[in-house]
């Protein structure tokens, strides 16, 4: 790892273990890109970049050299009005209403370490040593914008982080309509798109397009980074697969509003650029003060997709996710959510935690309800009280009693929401966000809190400390169950409404930051209806996510296979639900739906007082078998075998960092008459070592020594199934 300035080439060097990121400073003004890829050693003047004089439609910004135009340079901020007619980086507006701004190079900065993100989550170092870090100060100096551009590499991981600060050094006031977070123009178009893409219910699943003139965009607009659209994008070389080719990822560390685009240019060059929606954001500078964009986390990967998605998981398992938990076992957990949706009390949970308890579970988790008066999802979002009609004797009896059986005890919240029948909503109705005089559009009968506010901050951090201190609570899912809709703010003046989502944003990241540290014992983990905020933002308060509402094992199969091309295992919640399933109506054995649910953060989310003795003694198994395999599954390395967006069959397999252990996870949709017999060759172990290969909670298994050369080229054979939903777990153990 290194960030290297030439002065003579005036280029900057940024170099990781195995890819080289290459700057250079075109006459002493311009800020451009050289090279994003595999590893060089060093640049040489002639591979810089080259210049051509193009026709008066790129027209130069320099009369003694009509090469130079900001139309074709691969600039590292660009901005629209000043010739470059490409989509930018970013905009500002100034007092006297014009929109033209070009930045020019003025300074730069290598240092050792990473520096914070003020009021952002971001990626971060323990130690100085593990990472070097580059401002470049960029200014224009007629209207005293100023843009400090902060890069840093890692010794540890093959990933680019980039952010931006504007300020304004003027006078006046300095309007952004635009404020990206990274831009890259890549010299050519042969790429295709790949992004993550769903609904409620179906998250994050996988889309490649080729990339063609028109570009691609893919944006949330709904104030949360969303279940429709993921802020990540990736570009990929035409050979790209899996385990070959060059992959370009972009992961945005925001939840809110983004914005990724990608556009050919007329000389078949590529911008890809990313950071909060432009669409309906304006930011205020007043004099002297500054705006910092969220970090954009750029990988690129000479070994396929594959390759990519285990650099984002070491990276964001490490050192993005934070607290107790980060490299602690996750423990298994049940959910009374889906066995008793708001219809419990005490003398219920204690049922379904004795079984728990019977069948080695650890963690038993009070779902939705629990609170004011609320026995349906009509009411009591905002009064965090417990509801004694529920548990008369209070939360600390029940948790006491769920104690008692040795399971820990997690609690539901939905703090940024409000029911409009509430006690908060009768006393604050200017709490929410709305736009005066207009309907409130309810979803879920609930609104918005509105947190760019400081006094409603201030009540949530009380309310849900309050109970956080007021018993034994060793787990919270912080969820939220809708989007924005008039989007407005009583406290914010008419020229900074526009500012109202982005401080939204900052208000919940001060909210989580407040409540995670003070209470750094209790394993947080975030939802949204599922898996509507899945993003690296959240990662960094909350070090796991309700992947989906959607529990089928048939669906979780494309859900988790899809979300694990940027985020780690360990951050994947993983349920068995019961059958048939509540939202698609499937029914799929248990030993399918638990081994799907294995292959995350694992757990139940169903009545397991109504588990018959046969599937209690299966499901006792797989909870035996989680518990001494969580560590190579939470935190192994991740290679997928075979795609559900391909195929009837899906596979996937962890091993451990020194090899000496890995599983694979077979899964078969549906049966196939007259099977071809099939092989399974399977990724990332020691081709030197021996393995036994153990076929997992299978009674008669017969276990085999196979070399790891010969399971990863010849492959395992498959068994053969009569009937549908079928899976099998295989476990290697080197010799
Ligand atoms: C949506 C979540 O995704 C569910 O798991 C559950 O917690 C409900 N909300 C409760 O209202």
């Amino acid at each position: 790892m290194s960030i290297i300035f030439d002065s003579e080439t005036q280029t900057f060097h940024l170099q990781t273990k195995h890819t080289s990121y290459i700057m250079q400073i075109v006459k002493s003004k311009y800020l451009v890109q050289v090279h994003w890829g595999r590893k060089v050693r060093g640049t040489n003047p002639g591979s810089l970049l080259a210049y051509r004089k193009r026709c008066s439609f790129s027209p130069s910004t320099d009369p003694e050299d009509l090469a130079i135009s900001l139309d074709t340079l691969p600039l590292e901020l660009p901005a629209f009005g000043a010739s470059d007619f490409r989509v930018p980086a970013y905009q500002v507006q100034l007092d006297n209403g014009t929109t033209v701004s070009e930045l020019i190079y003025e300074s730069h900065r290598i240092y050792p370490g990473k520096p914070r993100l003020e009021g952002l989550p971001a990626t971060y170092v323990e130690e100085d040593g593990e990472a070097v870090s580059l401002d470049i100060v960029l200014t224009d100096k007629l209207i005293g914008l100023k843009a400090v551009l902060t890069y840093t590499v890692f010794r540890d991981a093959d990933a680019i982080t980039r952010s931006v600060r504007y300020v304004n050094e003027s006078g006046g006031n300095i309007r952004l309509l635009r404020a990206l977070s990274v831009s890259v123009d890549f010299p050519h178009p042969d790429f295709d798109m790949l992004h993550l893409h769903g609904s409620w219910a179906r998250e994050r699943h996988i889309e490649r397009r080729p990339l063609t003139t028109g570009g691609a965009t893919i944006e949330s607009r709904r104030g949360s980074s969303s279940h429709s659209v993921n802020p990540f994008v990736a570009l990929l070389s035409k050979d790209a697969d899996e385990d070959h080719g060059d992959v370009y990822g972009f992961s945005l560390v925001y939840s809110g509003s983004f914005l990724a685009q990608a556009e050919i240019d007329p000389y078949s060059t590529t911008r890809v650029v990313m950071g909060i929606n432009p669409f309906d954001f304006a930011w205020l500078l007043e004099p002297g003060e500054a705006f910092q964009a969220p970090e954009a986390v750029l990988v690129y990967s000479a070994e396929g997709l594959g390759g990519m998605s285990r650099t984002y998981h070491k990276l964001y398992r490490t050192r993005l996710c934070r607290g107790e938990y980060r490299d602690k076992s996750r423990p298994v957990l049940v959910n009374n959510w889906e066995a008793t949706y708001f219809n419990f009390n005490a003398d219920k949970i204690e049922e379904i935690a004795k079984v728990g308890q019977q069948l080695g579970l650890e963690l038993f988790v009070l779902d939705d309800g629990w609170f004011g008066k609320r026995d349906n999802d009509k009411s009591s979002l905002g009064d965090w009280f417990v509801d004694g009609n529920k548990l008369p004797k209070g939360l600390e009896d029940l948790v006491e009693r769920v104690n008692k059986l040795d399971l820990q005890f997690g609690l539901w919240f939905e703090p940024e929401m409000i029911s409009p029948d509430s006690e908060l909503y009768r006393a604050h109705p200017d709490w929410c966000l709305h736009v005066p005089g207009r309907r409130r559009t309810e979803a879920r009968q609930q609104l918005i809190l509105d947190y760019s506010r400081q006094d409603v901050r201030e009540y949530i951090v009380k309310v849900v400390s309050d109970i956080l201190a007021s018993c034994p609570i060793s787990y919270v899912k912080w969820d939220m169950n809708r989007n924005m809709t008039e989007i407005g703010s009583a406290l914010l003046p008419p020229e900074r409404q526009r500012e109202t989502a982005h401080r939204y944003m900052l208000g919940l990241y001060e909210v989580l930051e407040r409540i995670t540290s003070a209470f750094p014992h209790i394993l947080f983990e975030s939802c949204s209806g599922g898996g509507g905020r899945f993003d690296p933002g959240m990662l960094y308060y909350m070090p796991q996510t309700w992947t989906s509402d959607n529990t089928d094992a048939v669906e979780r199969l494309k859900i988790q296979y899809g979300t694990s091309i940027v985020y780690p295992i360990s951050s994947i919640g993983a349920h068995v639900s019961a059958v048939p399933n509540h939202q698609v109506h499937r029914t799929t054995p248990i030993e399918m739906r638990g081994h799907v649910a294995m292959s995350g953060n694992f757990g139940y989310e169903l009545d397991l007082t109504k588990f018959t003795e046969e599937e209690k003694a299966i499901v006792a198994q797989q909870v035996a078998t989680y518990k001494e395999l969580r560590p190579l599954i939470q935190f192994g390395d991740f290679y997928r075998l075979l795609s559900p967006f391909e195929g009837n069959e899906t596979a996937w397999m962890f091993v451990s960092e020194d090899r000496s252990e890995a599983l694979v996870a077979f899964f078969q949709v549906l049966s196939k008459p007259n099977a071809p017999l099939a092989k399974l060759r399977v990724k990332g172990l020691d081709p030197d070592k021996d393995y036994r290969v153990v076929e997992v909670e299978v009674a008669d298994a017969e276990e085999r020594l196979f070399g790891g050369d010969e399971l990863m080229n010849v492959g395992l054979h498959l068994p053969q199934w009569k009937g549908d939903f079928r899976s099998r777990l295989y476990r290697f153990i080197a010799q």
